[in-house]
C-alpha cells in the first residue's frame, strides 16, 4: 500500500487530471506524482508554467472531439475533474460547462476508467435560481448517471497558494481607502484548504464506494469576519462599508475593466449573500484559515492575480 492507501500492486497506475497545472489540479498532481502515479495533464492551455518539469504530459481537453478524449483516457484508472467554467466570453457558461463535462464522463465511461473524483461546489441545487448553482447540480447527476464509480468533493471557497477570491479582496484592502461589504455582512463564508482537498481527492481515488460529500474548513465566519480578519493580516487602514450589493457590483465591474479582468459576477454575489459559501454538514478538512493567513500575510494581495488573462485563449475560441 502507498501512503494515500492504495494498492500498490494495482494493475492502472495512470491517473489523468483535468487542469493539472491549475490550482486544485496542481495540488491533485502532485500528491499522484509523490505516490509514484504516472499523470497526464487535461487542458486547454498545454503552454502554460509546468511546475512539474516535464513529469505530467499533456492532452486536449476538447469537447468537440469525444473520440479523442476516449483515446487520451484509455489505461487511466482514475479521472480527477476540476473542469468548470466561472466566465465565458458569450453563451451561458455554467450550461456549456455541465454539457462539456458530461462529454467527459461519457468519454470515461467508454475508454474503461474505473473512478472519477469530482470537485463540485457546496450546496449544489437543481431547483438554484442562481445557474451557476443548476449547472453544478446537473453535472453530479449526470456524473452519476454515468455509470463510473465516483466520488464528488463539495468546498465552499478555497484558500491556498493561488487563492483568487481571498487575494483580490487583500489587494484591495492593500490599495483602497474604501473597501464595499455588499449588504448586511452576516452571511457565511466557510473556507478549504486547498492541500485537504487535493489529500481528501487523492484518498478517494483509491476507493471504490460512491461518495459525495461537502469538504469545508474547522472555521466558519460571517463575512464581516472573513474582510476583517484579512484587513488586520495585511495591516491595511481601508475603511469598511456596507454598500447596497449592486453598488458593490459596480464597483467590481469598474475596477475589472482597469484591471482586465472578472472580480466579481452578480451571481457570486448572489451566492455570497444566499448564504451558499457555507456547509450544513461537519468540517472533514483541517486547516484552519486563521492559521493559514497569518503565515501568508507577508504575500497575500500584493500582487494581483488575474483569472481573466489565464483564460483568454479558451474564452476567445
Ligand atoms: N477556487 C475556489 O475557490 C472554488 C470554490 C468552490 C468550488 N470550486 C470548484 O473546484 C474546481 C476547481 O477549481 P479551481 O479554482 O482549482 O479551478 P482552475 O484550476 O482555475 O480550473 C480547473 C479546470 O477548469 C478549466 N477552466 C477553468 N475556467 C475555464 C474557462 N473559462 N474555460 C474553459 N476551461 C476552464 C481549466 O482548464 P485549463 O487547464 O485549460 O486551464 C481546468 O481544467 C471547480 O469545479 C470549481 O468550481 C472552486
Amino acid at each position: 500500500m502507498t501512503s494515500t492507501g492504495r494498492d500498490a500492486n494495482a494493475v492502472l497506475t495512470r491517473d489523468a487530471v483535468t487542469g493539472a497545472f491549475g490550482f486544485t489540479g496542481r495540488h491533485i498532481a502532485t500528491r499522484l506524482l509523490a505516490d509514484g502515479r504516472e499523470v497526464i495533464n487535461l487542458t486547454n492551455h498545454p503552454d502554460r508554467s509546468d511546475p512539474f518539469e516535464g513529469r505530467v504530459n499533456a492532452a486536449p481537453l476538447n469537447f468537440r472531439n469525444p473520440e479523442a478524449l476516449v483515446t487520451s483516457l484509455e489505461g487511466v484508472d482514475t479521472l480527477y475533474n476540476t473542469y468548470w467554467m466561472r466566465f465565458a466570453r458569450r453563451g451561458s457558461p455554467h450550461r456549456q460547462a455541465a454539457q462539456n463535462s458530461s462529454v467527459l464522463f461519457e468519454a470515461a465511461h467508454a475508454a474503461g476508467v474505473r473512478r472519477i473524483v469530482h470537485i463540485s461546489i457546496a450546496n449544489p441545487d437543481p431547483n438554484s435560481p442562481l445557474p451557476y448553482y443548476r449547472g453544478k447540480a446537473q453535472v453530479e447527476q449526470d456524473l452519476i448517471a454515468s455509470g463510473v464509480s465516483c466520488a464528488i468533493l463539495r468546498p465552499a471557497v478555497l484558500f491556498g497558494d493561488e487563492p483568487i477570491l481571498v487575494n483580490t479582496i487583500a489587494w484591495m484592502l492593500r490599495r483602497l481607502p474604501v473597501f464595499g461589504i455588499p449588504g448586511d455582512g452576516q452571511y457565511g463564508v466557510q473556507p478549504t484548504f486547498v492541500g485537504d482537498l487535493a489529500a481528501m481527492a487523492v484518498a478517494q481515488g483509491a476507493r471504490n464506494e460512491s461518495l459525495v460529500v461537502d469538504v469545508v474548513g474547522p472555521e466558519r465566519f460571517t463575512f464581516d469576519e472573513f474582510v476583517s480578519l484579512i484587513r488586520a493580516a495585511v495591516g491595511s487602514h481601508s475603511l469598511l462599508v456596507h454598500l447596497p450589493p449592486s453598488l458593490t457590483l459596480m464597483a467590481a465591474w469598474s475596477l475589472g475593466i482597469l484591471m482586465r479582468d472578472v472580480i466579481m459576477t452578480r451571481e457570486e454575489v448572489d451566492g455570497l449573500l444566499g448564504n451558499l459559501l457555507v456547509s450544513r454538514h461537519p468540517a472533514l478538512a483541517t486547516t484552519r484559515f486563521s492559521d493559514w493567513l497569518t503565515d501568508a500575510s507577508p504575500w497575500l494581495g500584493k500582487r494581483y492575480i488575474p483569472e481573466l488573462a489565464r483564460r483568454l485563449p479558451t474564452l476567445a475560441a
